[in-house]
């Protein structure tokens, strides 16, 4: 299949990516967490599509994407738990509710919710208006690689397989959606972190909870079935490690064939040949958007066998970097 490479910035394009969309085609498009790969989530035979694109399992339901909170209600029950979440969209938060019937079971893998969200990213939303319809979408990428949060990455994973590709500005927030699900009227559960943090939806919500799947290796059934597979890891093996950078650089003396993601204040872990930062040390939104890049240029570099990842911390954002990097290492963590 030849894939057609649109611009987000020519409104012809974003016109042509809806008609094809609108058309039962699979267009890859840009939002602010991470590349989305969306189908009509109207029509079971594009949404199935998107299964063969990605490789992925059946069993795992996907998030529809609507151009405003007003949308919502036509595609799931909302509550006044919801509406008061609704104030972080447009934004990077995915709400599960009980879904209509509209919604096929395709979408939702059988199961009797929808998870529902508004990207903040705005040629996304012009992109759902002109199709008229809501987009099914999981993030762009070959199930079990890193997310695409940048037009290249789409490209490298997805070309020959999809209809277009509407390439676009790079994800400014760079990890998934905040995925929550609504448990009482005053409390919810976060099944994945995002750049919505904890601390924000208790301004909304007295009792947030967070799922188990999220910080540990659970062997049973997690709210979001996508939170037990493995997940953004590059070929290499991904290890982290705990401790200061004079203990990094001892435990690092016999070992070869090794990548180094670390700070940009890890002078002497900068000097290996394969080492690369993904940020400041206390910038945590600046690792939330280069996480994955790094994780896929790994895969580019010849003779890297495991990447020691330093741990970031685990605040606010923090908790996303490090449940994405922690699920990368298969949750192989070694304290130095
Ligand atoms: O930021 C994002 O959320 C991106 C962009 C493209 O919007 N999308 C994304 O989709 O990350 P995906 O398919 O890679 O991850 C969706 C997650 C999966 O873990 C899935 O199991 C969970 O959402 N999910 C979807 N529908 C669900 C439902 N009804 N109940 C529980 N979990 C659900
Ligand atoms: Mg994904």
């Amino acid at each position: 299949m030849k894939t057609e490479i649109l611009n987000d910035k020519d409104a012809v394009d974003i016109e042509r990516a809806a008609e094809l969309i609108a058309n039962g085609g699979l267009v890859a498009f840009p939002t602010e967490t991470v590349y989305g790969l969306g189908a009509n989530a109207l029509d079971s035979e594009a949404v199935k599509k998107i299964f063969d694109a990605k490789g992925r399992p059946q069993d795992n339901p996907l998030i529809i994407h609507l151009s405003s909170p007003d949308e919502v209600d036509k595609y799931a029950y909302i509550t006044p738990l919801f509406t008061k979440l609704s104030r972080f969209m447009p934004g990077p938060l995915t709400v599960i509710l009980k879904k209509r019937s509209i919604i096929p079971c395709e979408v939702s893998a059988g199961l009797d919710t929808v998870a529902v969200r508004v990207p903040s990213y705005a040629p996304a939303r012009e992109l759902i208006r002109r199709a008229g319809v809501p987009i099914a979408a999981p993030s762009a990428n070959i199930s079990g690689k890193p997310s695409t949060t940048k037009a290249e990455h789409v490209i490298s994973d997805m070309s020959g397989r999809i209809d277009a590709i509407l390439c676009g500005d790079d994800s400014e927030v760079g990890v998934e959606s905040t995925i929550v699900k609504l448990t009482g009227e005053n409390s919810l559960t976060i099944c994945r972190p995002g750049g919505i943090t904890k601390e924000m939806l208790l301004t909304v919500c007295e009792n947030v909870d967070i799922d188990q799947a999220v910080l540990e290796k659970f062997d049973g059934k997690p709210i979001a079935p996508g939170m037990k597979y493995k997940h953004y890891a590059p070929n290499a093996e991904v290890i982290i490690l705990v401790g200061v950078e004079k203990k990094i650089v001892d435990f690092l003396n016999d070992k070869k064939d090794f990548g180094i993601l670390c700070f940009e204040e890890d002078e002497s872990l900068l000097k290996y040949k394969n080492a690369m930062s993904y940020g400041h040390e206390n910038n945590i939104p600046e690792q939330a958007s280069k996480l994955f890049d790094c994780l896929r240029k790994f895969d580019e570099l010849e003779d890297v066998r495991t990447v020691y990842a330093r741990m970031p911390v685990q605040d606010g954002i923090g908790l996303a970097v490090y449940n994405r990097l922690i699920k990368a290492a298969g949750f192989k963590i070694l304290t130095l």
